[in-house]
């Protein structure tokens, strides 16, 4: 195991995903976790991240007493990245000033000595990489020397292979640092010894043991499935494990989209055999939604029929089966359970208030069921390579994003007016068709249309007619926090529109959405 404790740079996962990509297991913690945390996870190495502070000020996060002395003691290499190579300095009995000539972007680093982290680079080869930092290291601690320095004279990089600590000041694991791959590589597998057999594979029988020590043979585990790729990907690993003791539940809950209920409820039974119950509860929710146009209120009301659904179900199995259920899967992914414990003083907030309105919906809180979380470890592209193994269609596990609230958040205003959800179906469709139709499904986030509430004027069949606006809306993302609107080609927008207003009723115009987020969000609700 590669540890890396975090210290709040924004590119602490970056990181991890860099070390993952080796097929290298790696794992974030808080930088400031109990010593003991980090070493019941022996790791092999560990990984200081950069961050925000200053060694300097009086708060700034730190590792915890004893650190050095156990790694020292248990042969457990260390890296301190930017911050965390200043930290290394200054709790080995180094200084660390405040730098006169500070560095921020690209930089040119020289070698200065032959051995050490740099691989087949000798003294005097230089390489462009990416600074961030304002202290600089002013004298190194004992055993130590510096390794490349940066063209302004700054040190870049220290080790002390006796003691096995190293550092760097630049940042290798973003792509502005073109030999920062190359540097990491070198030192997990040259310099630490790490070998690289972390694979999805293994994952997956990992994860499998678990559940089945986890789950006792007589209980049963409930999942709800939004028809999305985290979700499903949970529940078939589940299904591998336990076989029938899990009971899924699938809400039509009238706000999906075009056959979307078939084409979710043909996966899931034909290509993944998973149990699912089809529960359609449209008419429950479109008339609690009747006449509600504030869009708080709207996600509320839909969380709340969504926790009615779900107890009815457990209740029923309960019936059923003479015994409650004891769990519950959930879909979590690793960035979720990262944001939801930042490293002090990171001015990284919680998401929680976002995430409560994101998930499909919370859990009535007597119905006690314990969590189970198997890909609370993976990120989203890892999820999608697990779906793999598991024969989770491909086509099923590129699909775009969909919020829990469906199409309530792209109908403005009363979901329930008029057919403005069906108007909405055959124009999303018309939309995502031509996009796959067109090769670009895969190059984009997210693309969905929305359903606005007003009328224009527009001329058919030389006829005037007052009919509804839609919007289109296309976005590429990392991660869906921040998004760039998509760019198609003239001709796109303009057969994509035609087909629009030719084959869908009561529509004459056909608007695009070109606000990136921020300012806008993705959706418009
Ligand atoms: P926003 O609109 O906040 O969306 O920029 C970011 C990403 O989250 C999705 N989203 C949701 N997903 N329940 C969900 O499961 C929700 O209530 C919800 N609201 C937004 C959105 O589609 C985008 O991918």
């Amino acid at each position: 195991l590669v540890l890396i404790l975090d210290y709040g740079s924004q590119y602490t996962h970056l990181i991890t995903r860099r070390i993952r990509s080796l097929s290298v297991f790696s794992l974030t913690i808080s930088g400031t976790s109990p010593l003991k945390t980090i070493t019941d996870l022996n790791p092999r190495v560990v990984i200081l991240s950069g961050g925000p502070h200053s060694v300097h000020t009086d708060d700034s996060p730190s590792f915890p007493p004893g650190f050095t002395e156990w790694a020292e003691a248990n042969g457990v290499f260390v890296l301190g990245i930017c911050y965390g190579l200043q930290l290394i300095v200054q709790r080995l009995g180094g200084v660390v000033r405040v730098g006169e000539k500070q560095e921020y972007g690209k930089m040119e680093i020289v070698v200065e000595s032959n051995s050490g982290v740099f691989g087949s680079n000798r003294v005097g080869d230089r390489q462009v990489v990416w600074m961030s930092h304002g202290d600089e290291v002013a004298k190194l601690p004992q055993g130590f020397r510096v390794v490349a320095q940066s063209q302004q004279g700054v040190v870049a990089a220290i080790e002390s292979p006796e003691r096995r600590f190293y550092g760097l000041q630049y940042h290798p694991e973003v792509t502005h640092s073109p030999g920062g791959m190359e540097t990491l590589r070198y030192f997990l597998f040259d310099v630490c010894g790490v070998s690289a057999g972390w694979k999805m594979e293994n994952v997956m029988e990992e994860e499998i043991k678990v559940i089945n020590s986890t789950v006792a043979p007589e209980d049963h585990v409930i999942c709800a499935l939004s028809g999305g790729v985290d979700s499903t990907v949970a529940a078939t690993l589940v299904h591998k494990a336990i076989g029938d003791r899990l009971h899924c539940i699938f809400v039509d809950n009238g706000l999906l989209r075009y056959k979307e209920q078939e084409r979710v409820m043909e996966t899931f039974e034909k290509d993944l055999h998973l149990p699912v119950t089809c529960v359609d509860a449209s008419e429950q929710f479109l008339s609690k939604l009747k006449g509600v146009v504030d869009p708080e209120v709207k996600r509320k009301i839909i969380g709340k029929e969504f926790i009615c659904i779900f107890d009815d179900f457990a209740h029923e199995l309960e019936k059923k089966l003479g015994r409650k259920p004891s769990y519950l899967v959930q879909g979590t992914l690793y960035p979720d359970v990262i944001e939801s414990c930042p490293p002090p003083g990171s001015g990284r907030t919680h998401s929680h208030t976002i995430k409560s309105h994101h998930n499909v919906g919370g859990l009535p809180k007597d119905m006690k069921l314990k969590l189970i979380e198997p890909l609370k470890l993976l990120f989203k592209d890892e999820v999608r390579q697990l779906g793999k193994i598991l024969n989770v269609p491909l086509g099923f596990l590129k699909r775009h994003p969909f919020p829990g609230p469906g199409l309530a958040v792209r109908v403005l205003g009363d979901v329930t007016a008029g057919n403005a959800l069906e108007v909405l179906r055959q124009v999303d469709e018309i939309f995502i068709q031509s996009i796959k139709d067109a090769g670009l499904y895969d190059e984009i986030w997210q693309a969905f249309a929305v359903f606005l509430p007003v009328r224009s004027v527009g001329v058919q069949g030389d006829q005037r007619t007052h009919s509804h606006v839609v919007s289109l809306r296309a976005v590429t993302s990392q991660d869906g926090m921040t998004a760039e609107w998509y760019y198609f080609t003239h001709e796109f927008y303009d057969d994509v529109s035609r087909k629009i207003c030719n084959s869908v009723r009561g529509v004459n115009r056909v608007v695009y959405d070109i606000t990136s987020k921020p300012p806008s969000t993705i959706e418009w609700e």
